[in-house]
């Protein structure tokens, strides 16, 4: 590849990784000096055994490359590429948005115990997102992650929305990852790429992350009462419905990794939920015999969507607008649904037992 098509092709996955849509990674900011705040006396104990973990980083020499990565990338069908080459987007751009918030708040932290945690997390995201932007310059299609932050839209969240949606997002992480390292555990002949043997102790990261937010929230229980436990079913709700669309999008890599999206989906939903109850007073009713047929009717929806996206013209503009009303509609319907009570727990703290 010349320097100029390199060039464009860097440019274009840039692009694809600044997309701002409902389904793409976003990047935040906050409220850090309320952030800085934060009490830590009531979870001292637990916290400091946290901070040994972090600091003994276990990790340190995983996030090394051998050379089985650029020979793979060559044996894949265009469609599956094309779906991968997606997936690392979205995984790289989700990592690097993590990595920038941390280094954020750690950088106008005065609290030390803020300072330090936001240290080691903003660490462990840049070397996931490095990693995985590797692998896309294998594909002759890396991020240029400085170009990134300077260009993304930043959406701001209060540091109470910033627990909830982190916390399940590093819990999220570690489901989806560690699902996908089982599976092909089970059946080596579907790794169709060496990135996938790294997922086991990288997702142990997101879960020391979620370890973290998990006793920033058990410090502050005004935020597990009272109307936050709406807000916490919604963000739920926002994550899990994101997903499981995002996820039917992919029917190539669905298939090559031998999956089939609604069983990948709610195992990563299960595995979430049993993190969620750690702390969380609620989680989703995930087998709620509703649950299911409405976010296959979010999934169709999106469909129709995409149709009519591509087709444009008022009559694509018309059915848009009726789609998103709909959607409303169908979103509101799981928002009602009955969820799983959960009580609060003494020790918070979990292992990574999947
Ligand atoms: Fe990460
Ligand atoms: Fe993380």
């Amino acid at each position: 590849m010349t320097d100029m098509t390199a060039d464009t092709a860097l440019n274009a996955s840039t692009a694809l990784a600044k997309r701002s849509t409902v389904l793409t990674p976003n990047f935040y900011s906050t409220d850090y000096a309320a952030m800085d705040r934060m009490d830590f006396t009531p979870i001292r104990k637990d916290w400091d055994a946290l901070m040994a973990e972090f600091r003994a980083d276990a990790n340190e020499e995983h996030f090394e490359r051998d050379r089985d990565f650029r020979k793979e990338v060559d044996a894949l069908s265009p469609e599956l590429r094309e779906e991968f080459f997606d997936f690392l987007v979205s995984s790289c751009t989700a990592e690097y948005s993590g990595c920038i918030l941390y280094t954020e708040i750690m950088k106008r932290a005065k609290n030390p115990d803020i300072k330090e945690v936001f240290e080691f997390m903003s660490r462990d995201e840049a070397r996931h997102a490095n990693f995985i932007n590797y692998s896309l310059r294998d594909l002759g299609l890396g991020i240029d992650l400085k170009l990134l932050r300077q260009v993304k839209k930043y959406k701001y969240f209060s540091p109470k929305f910033i627990m909830y949606t982190v916390y399940l997002s590093e819990k999220i992480g570690y489901a989806r990852y560690i699902t996908i390292f089982r599976q092909l555990e089970r059946n080596p002949h579907l790794r169709f790429h060496p990135i996938f043997l790294w997922f086991q102790r990288w997702c142990n990261d997101e879960f020391r992350h979620g370890e973290a937010f998990a006793l920033m929230m058990q410090a502050q229980p005004e935020l597990l009462r009272g109307r936050n436990k709406l807000w916490i079913r919604f963000f739920l709700l926002a994550v899990y419905a994101t997903m499981y669309v995002r996820d039917h999008m992919r029917p190539q890599m669905n298939a090559a990794l031998g999956f089939n999206p609604d069983d990948y989906d709610f195992q990563v939903f299960r595995i979430t939920n049993e993190c969620c109850k750690q702390i969380f007073p609620l989680v989703l009713d995930v087998e709620h015999p509703k649950f299911k047929p409405l976010l296959d009717k979010l999934v169709a929806l999106s469909a129709i969507n995409s149709a009519a996206k591509a087709r444009g013209g008022i009559g694509g503009a018309l059915t848009r607008v009726g789609v998103v009303a709909r959607a409303a509609v169908t979103i509101a319907r799981l928002f009602v649904l009955p969820a799983v009570h959960v009580a609060p727990r003494e020790n918070v703290r979990m292992a990574p037992a999947w």
